[in-house]
């Protein structure tokens, strides 16, 4: 079974990244040959700035590998440093209605935002297909909000297969029912585009500074307070123990306890949490050429399989 997920370099990766997909994507190189990259290309969709955008590529390599990436297992690499995609993207468009894209909510999100269209940001879910469908992936773990850009790509190997031949592998989401949505410190779904997320490498100080802004009611700190409702439990939950979460419930409804004391437990426990990972990245950092290095054996090794699906995808539509 092959495993493939993406990430976009498009800013510091947060809690909803970790908790929603890279967690998933690191325990899943026990059950199989896994594919990893950093969706450069794609992020070129929102115009980055090019020096930030290199950064934030190097700073999304480190967090992966210090969060438990094994490169002996998982093929590690940056989409540019494989172009066939893009090759194949252009093979995929005639097989993409332009109604499959206009659907697209990630889309109309961005557009929502405030984003000029752009062709970049339409046919982005076209070139997310070609990512899948060139390494032949069975399983792509992702969050929710993803689960539409797998249907697309069904969608177009489906009919690429029917009209061409057999040629790729039907991909599946893979998205465990216990994962949920994590929300930002505004409440909203945590999102680099919406500048409400708790980083997951961020210094003690900051990650404070984070965790202290997340939204609240005002409810007095002497009186009970509801535990379903709040956004600071909702993180708690991601990190502490059952026993723990329980015990912090019953002190919100008992009353005497106030969301600046909910707050200092959440940050201590995701300080405690990450420590391990934050060791491992510091020590990483102070080898940078190594992580190159990985990503440019990864790009290697992605190539070669890369270059197999290609030259039958070539001699199906009749460019070879
Ligand atoms: P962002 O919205 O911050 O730009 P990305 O689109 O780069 O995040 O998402 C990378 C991965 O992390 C995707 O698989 C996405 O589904 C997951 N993800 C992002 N934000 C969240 C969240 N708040 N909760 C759960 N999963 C998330
Ligand atoms: N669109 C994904 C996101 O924003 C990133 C991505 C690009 C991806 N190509 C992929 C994820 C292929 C899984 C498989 O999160």
């Amino acid at each position: 079974m092959r495993i493939l997920s993406g990430i976009q370099p498009s800013g510091i990766p947060h809690l909803g990244n970790y908790f929603g997909m890279m967690r998933q994507a690191v325990e899943m190189q026990r059950k199989g040959e896994t594919f990893l990259f950093i969706a450069d290309y794609h992020s070129l969709t929102t115009l980055p700035d090019p020096e930030q955008l290199r950064k934030n590529t190097l700073g999304v390599a480190l967090d992966f590998l210090a969060l438990g990436l094994d490169v002996e297992k998982t093929v590690f690499f940056r989409q540019s440093e494989v172009p066939q995609v893009t090759e194949l993207m252009w093979i995929l468009s005639p097989y993409t209605t332009v109604g499959l894209l206009e659907r697209a909510h990630s889309y109309k999100d961005k557009l929502a935002h405030g984003f000029v269209p752009n062709h970049g940001l339409f046919s982005y879910p076209v070139l997310m297909a070609a990512d899948i469908l060139l390494y032949q992936a069975n399983l792509v773990p992702v969050g929710k909000d993803q689960k539409q850009h797998l249907e697309i790509t069904r969608d177009i190997a489906l009919r690429f297969n029917r009209e061409r031949g057999e040629i790729f592998t039907i991909p599946e989401e893979y998205i465990p029912e216990s994962v949920a949505v994590v929300p930002g410190t505004d409440g909203q779904k945590m999102s680099k585009s919406y500048n409400n997320t708790i980083p997951i490498f961020a210094p003690e100080k900051v990650l404070r500074k984070a965790v202290m802004n997340i939204v609240t009611d005002c409810t007095p700190m002497e009186e009970p307070k509801d535990p379903e409702k709040c956004n600071v439990i909702a993180l708690y939950k991601l990190v502490a123990s059952p026993e723990e979460v329980e015990a912090m419930k019953s002190r919100y409804r008992a009353g005497n306890y106030g969301y600046g004391h909910a707050k200092q437990a959440l940050f201590e426990r995701l300080w405690e949490y990450f420590a391990p990972m934050r060791a491992r990245r510091a020590e990483l950092e102070q080898n940078l050429d190594y992580v190159r290095q990985v990503l440019t054996r990864g790009a290697e090794r992605a190539s070669v399989v890369a270059e197999v699906t290609m030259a039958k995808v070539r001699q199906a539509v009749g460019l070879r």
